[in-house]
């Protein structure tokens, strides 16, 4: 039997109760995080939790758990359910209280779930690469927070969708920001360029992690805003998030990018994610 975790407790899921006056359900008023998990163990854990109390803190949010709890509960979760590869999803919303805007009372606990899902490693895609395209970024000027307001990106991923492409790429005028649930990265005379880490962007983790690798292998990496005209001119084009990890991009729009084939730069630093994969998760204890 599948379990889920509703305020701390492990609990079987068809037993799993929400009530209707839950902010995160009737405002969106809440934040989440998605972890990877490789081999039963979770990826950059410590590093998605942090960016949880940063969100929490900047919407004035109270997480009651500790980091340890959370980090321990996580663990017996994907233990119970006997998860090897997949994700952890967690959310955090402002509690129960009558509806209105304003914060509740400030005893008004949070209101925290998680729960497992199997995902493979999207192989066949990470290997020959997507397609995209560009849609103009109407979200908030707070895309820093890892809101659960996410309309903006669900109709930005829908466009996408239905013109059977993997990602949208938004854009705030020529300005490219990001993906809808992912970062973008061109390549240009071997620099990666990705935008830097304002309030028009989240700061994803695989971002992270793909710049302390390109600091370490030698590899230019630039934070700089670059346009959708630039965008179409790469060399190289990838995403990178979470469930993609780093995905090579062969198509935005009409337009093709390096010959329709993930550039030598983007399968370095997948090479390079799959090693800290195996090194963060010690992969290698599991066999
Ligand atoms: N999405 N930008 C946006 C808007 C995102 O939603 C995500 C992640 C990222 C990449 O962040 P990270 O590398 O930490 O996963 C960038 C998650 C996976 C989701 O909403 O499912």
């Amino acid at each position: 039997m599948e379990k889920v975790i509703i305020n701390g407790e492990l609990i079987e899921r068809k037993d799993a109760v929400m009530d209707i006056e839950d902010r995160g359900y009737q405002f969106g008023d809440g934040i989440y995080e998605v972890i990877r998990v490789y081999s039963g163990k979770m990826y950059t854990a410590e590093e998605h939790l942090k960016r949880l109390y940063k969100s929490a803190e900047k919407i004035g949010l109270k997480i009651h758990y500790q980091k340890d709890e959370i980090k321990s509960h996580a663990a017996s979760l994907i233990e119970e359910n006997r998860l090897d590869t997949g994700i952890i999803y967690m959310q955090f919303s402002r509690g129960i209280a009558p509806r209105q805007h304003a914060f509740p009372l400030e005893d008004t606990a949070c209101s925290y779930i998680a729960y497992t899902r199997e995902m493979p490693r999207p192989e066949a895609m990470l290997d020959k690469g997507v397609k995209t395209l560009l849609v103009e970024d109407i979200r908030w000027l707070r895309c820093d927070i890892k809101s659960l307001n996410l309309l903006g990106n669900i109709l930005a991923k829908q466009k996408a969708a239905e013109s059977d492409c993997y990602e949208a790429i938004q854009h705030r005028g020529e300005i490219v920001t990001e993906g809808s649930s992912s970062n973008v990265f061109i390549v240009k005379d071997g620099t990666v360029m990705t935008h830097p880490a304002t309030n028009l962007i989240l700061n994803g983790i695989t971002r992270q992690v793909i710049q302390k690798l390109c600091a370490e292998n030698a590899v230019r990496f630039d934070e700089k805003e670059f346009t959708v005209e630039q965008l179409l001119a790469a060399d190289e084009v990838f995403l990178g998030s979470t469930t993609s990890e780093v995905m090579p991009i062969i198509q935005v729009n009409q337009t093709v990018i390096g010959g329709g084939v993930p550039g030598t730069v983007t399968r370095k630093l997948q090479e390079l994610f799959s090693q800290h994969i195996q090194k963060d998760c010690t992969l290698l204890q599991n066999i």
